[in-house]
């Protein structure tokens, strides 16, 4: 697997979310309440609207079209449960994010 480097930790502030596009996938970065990182797809999974115009608040992130509203921790569907976020991995070195994105294919649900 192969990671690329995307931003420095201090691009990311604890509770900030961010967009980040890396070998053509759109996806949103989180720092979660406590520092972890995670990694996910930037469009959200109903009607395909870009979550970064959303809200996060260090623990969910709220698509802002219609309200559905994910886990940050692992990308579960909250409301509705039957939808989740395709999650990539993430990686942390030398106060840099690094993300691959080998074999991970974003969601839909209607
Ligand atoms: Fe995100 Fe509908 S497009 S909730």
């Amino acid at each position: 697997m192969t990671f690329q480097k995307v931003c420095g930790l201090d691009d990311l502030w604890e509770g900030e979310m961010n967009a980040v596009e890396v070998n053509g996938h759109r996806i949103i970065l989180v720092c979660l309440t406590g520092g972890e990182v995670r990694a996910f797809q930037a469009t959200c999974p109903h009607q395909e609207f870009p979550l970064k115009d959303g809200t996060f608040d260090g623990q969910k992130i709220v698509c802002k079209a219609h309200l559905w509203t994910f886990d940050g921790n692992n990308g579960a569907g909250i409301n509705p449960r039957h939808c989740k976020l395709a999650q990539y991995p993430v990686r942390i070195e030398n106060d840099a994010i690094f993300l691959a994105t080998e074999g991970v294919v974003p969601e839909f649900f209607t």
